[in-house]
């Protein structure tokens, strides 16, 4: 890039990244030609919609409420066109040389298992196991939020596919790190931190909550410092990859993610607000902020806040 004085590649476990900037599951990942459109845009790796096993057609609208200084609140309800049909995107996506990460929800560790196998099949370079939706009645945080759970269903998937398995833990819990340090033991390669926080809106004048389906997830800057909080809770307890997720609209908030412990970071609602146009911005300034902090890599920033410590009584 012309300019570049700051080395953006990243080791992230056995992903080895070109920047640490990922598009986040289930935001301009429904079609092939999105997710490529994304890695065109300058993004270090894309993760696709969380796929399941059958086509899914998701809740009703309304499924977004857009708060714009602040974030956005979203229940989509899983749609997908299930494992048998969604493959094909992914070819496309690979054609054009993305690293692709592929995003797979399921019941129990039987079905994530299979899904694993089968997305694993697609030439994917990695697994991201959704343990975290906040609302999905059978799916997401409803399986991701006991530690026994997540530690099986990591180790079915890591026995079922021979690829990197990524947990994507829930911020709806006491113990985040708890539930990292189960999909540490359970192989994980990573993890990633967090989902959205289980949020509601009403609308007064309706009287009713603003979503059809009530409860909803809470995603963008509002959430960036739960998510840093996570990150920094999981990165004194595990040895693994964390890849930070919450709130990043900025290269300054992926610096906080990296000085947390994350290695890497998923973009979500930054994309919803901007466009996938929003790669090339966070790239350009993370280049002229490491420089400007005195970094010249990545690498070099991932974790130093913690060297600082914390003041005690
Ligand atoms: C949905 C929301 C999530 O936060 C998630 O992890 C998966 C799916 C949804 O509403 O579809």
């Amino acid at each position: 890039m012309p300019g570049a004085v700051a080395d953006l590649s990243v080791r992230c476990g056995p992903l080895a990244l070109r920047n640490p900037f990922l598009l986040a599951s289930g935001i301009w990942g429904e079609s092939g030609d999105s997710l490529a459109g994304a890695w065109n845009a300058g993004a270090g790796g894309v993760v696709t919609k969380s796929i399941g096993s059958v086509p899914r057609p998701g809740y009703p609208n309304p499924t977004i409420e857009a708060y714009e200084r602040w974030g956005m609140l979203n229940a989509m309800g899983l749609p997908n066109p299930g494992i048998d049909e969604y493959p094909k995107e992914i070819e496309i996506a690979r054609r054009a040389g993305a690293t692709v990460i592929g995003s797979v929800f399921g019941g129990d560790a039987e079905e994530f298992a299979r899904l694993g196998a089968r997305m694993a099949s697609t030439g994917v370079a990695a697994l991201e196991l959704n343990l975290s939706c906040p609302h999905a009645e059978g799916f997401g945080t409803e399986v991701g939020s006991d530690p026994r759970n997540v530690e099986a269903i990591v180790r079915a998937v890591v026995r079922a596919a021979p690829l990197p398995v990524i947990a994507k833990i829930t911020p709806n819990t006491a113990d985040p790190a708890g539930l990292a340090l189960a999909a540490e033991r359970g192989g994980a390669a990573a993890v990633s931190a967090i989902n959205t926080l289980r949020a509601l809106a009403i609308d007064v004048r309706l009287r009713r909550p603003v979503l059809a389906h009530g409860l909803g997830g809470l995603s963008g800057a509002a959430i960036k410092p739960v998510g840093l909080a996570s990150v920094w809770q999981i990165y004194e307890k595990v040895s693994i990859p964390i890849i930070g997720i919450g709130g990043i609209m900025s290269a300054d908030d992926a610096i906080e993610y990296l000085m947390a412990g994350a290695r890497a970071v998923e973009v979500g609602t930054a994309v919803a607000f901007e466009g996938i146009g929003v790669f090339g911005r966070l790239v350009r300034d993370l280049d002229r902020r490491l420089d400007e902090l005195g970094f010249a890599r990545v690498e070099d920033a991932i974790g130093v806040a913690h060297a600082a410590g914390r003041a005690t009584g």
